[in-house]
């Protein structure tokens, strides 16, 4: 039975949520099938985008909307998506979120009907329409989905993908946890699939292999996080973020090639644009960075060690106790906050994202330009 105070809490954060959120949706129009307020609320557009049927979209408040019961993402979690962050006024490394969404829909075999411009300032259109101030953390969850279509898993039965943009707040762990550090559990019944399965590089709505390693690694929820391992016992990543172990022989104060920071190869772990900025940083600050294929639980432990786990929404959490044991003093370590505070930097810096203030125009040019801050 679900912890009362639990519940009024997380309807607390539901309620500001919904008072602030704002969401873009867009889908085409079938007559008995597409929600009416779509249809016919004044906020709604008719899409002109290069997809066969016509298209309504617009923005709308949580409680005005919603994706249709008869749509492949409830019904099946047929669907991919992205969760970006905004700080210091700026949608961070954006253009590499939109690709890695382009790359999962072609996994998917989805198209998506806008091109990455429309999209990007219906996207931002929509953050503009929420009012954060630019000293707030907001977060977009971008999906896409096989959209509408009658029941059946085959993807003919549907007209075109349905795609929304949330941009809200988020927070996935408490602040407290971030000074002092988590304590990390291990699935170990739970493995998490390579490519054969389901490649973990299309970021899908499919997190029930996830979900079910969460519960069993902390023990029905008692920890924060836990390590997934693949099927040969290797750690694979986390159940919402990407693993890193710091490795400080001696003399690394004074000789940064002293340090390895270490993380599991990609073919069973998502590619974390999180994962690539920390790889980026490291390197460029003299560390010697590996991608491990044979990275173990052990290996996180014992003197001389730090850890951390790294992602959009959970940011750089540092983990200082592996399945009771502690990783090097049991405190957060200075090479995990250093590169805490190269993030940090970045985040703040125009260079690694998109101005939540652009223009149609400005986000146009900025989806075009080719480079990328960041290795990926
Ligand atoms: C399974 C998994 N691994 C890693 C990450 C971190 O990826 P990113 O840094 O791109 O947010 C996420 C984020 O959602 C995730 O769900």
């Amino acid at each position: 039975m679900a912890d009362r105070k639990v519940i009024s809490g997380a309807v607390r954060t539901l309620e500001e949520v919904g008072a602030k959120a704002r969401v873009f949706i867009s889908m085409p129009a079938i007559k008995g099938i597409t929600p009416r307020v779509l249809l016919n609320h004044p906020a709604s557009e008719r899409a002109t985008t290069r997809a066969p049927l016509a298209r309504v979209h617009g923005i709308f408040a949580i409680d005005e909307i919603g994706v249709s019961c008869i749509d492949h993402a409830p019904l099946y979690g047929d669907a991919c998506f992205e969760g970006i962050i905004i700080r210091n006024g700026i949608v961070f490394l954006y253009k590499e979120h939109m690709d890695r969404l382009w790359k999962s829909a072609e996994g998917l075999r989805i198209e998506i009907p806008y091109s990455k411009q429309e999209l990007s300032w219906h996207v931002v259109r929509t953050i503009q329409a929420t009012g954060f101030k630019k000293k707030e953390t907001g977060y977009i969850r971008l999906v896409v989905t096989r959209g509408i279509g009658d029941l059946g898993l085959n993807p003919n039965k549907c007209v075109g993908a349905t795609v929304y943009a949330i941009v809200s707040t988020i927070t996935l762990f408490p602040k407290e946890a971030y000074r002092r550090g988590i304590a990390l559990g291990l699935s170990r019944k739970i493995r998490r699939p390579g490519s054969s399965t389901l490649d973990p590089r299309v970021k899908s709505n499919n997190y029930l292999n996830n979900l079910l390693g969460l519960l069993e690694g902390t023990n029905n929820l008692q920890l924060f996080e836990c390590l997934m391992l693949t099927a040969e016992g290797n750690i694979a990543e986390g159940t919402v973020d990407n693993i890193f172990c710091v490795v400080k022989e001696k003399g690394y104060r004074t000789r940064p090639s002293k340090v390895r920071i270490l993380t599991p190869v990609g073919d069973y772990c998502l590619n974390g644009l999180t994962r690539a900025s920390i790889m980026t940083f490291a390197a460029r600050m003299g560390y010697k960075v590996e991608e491990v294929p044979d990275l173990m639980p052990i290996d996180l432990l014992g003197p001389g060690r730090e850890c951390f786990m790294a992602g959009t929404a959970a940011g750089i959490m540092p983990v200082v106790e592996v399945c009771g044991n502690p990783v090097g003093d049991g405190t957060p370590g200075e090479v995990t906050k250093k590169l805490l505070g190269e993030i940090e930097q970045a985040m703040a810096d125009r260079r690694y994202g998109l101005s939540s203030a652009a223009t149609k125009s400005e986000v146009y040019r900025y989806i075009k330009s080719s480079k990328s801050p960041i290795r990926i």
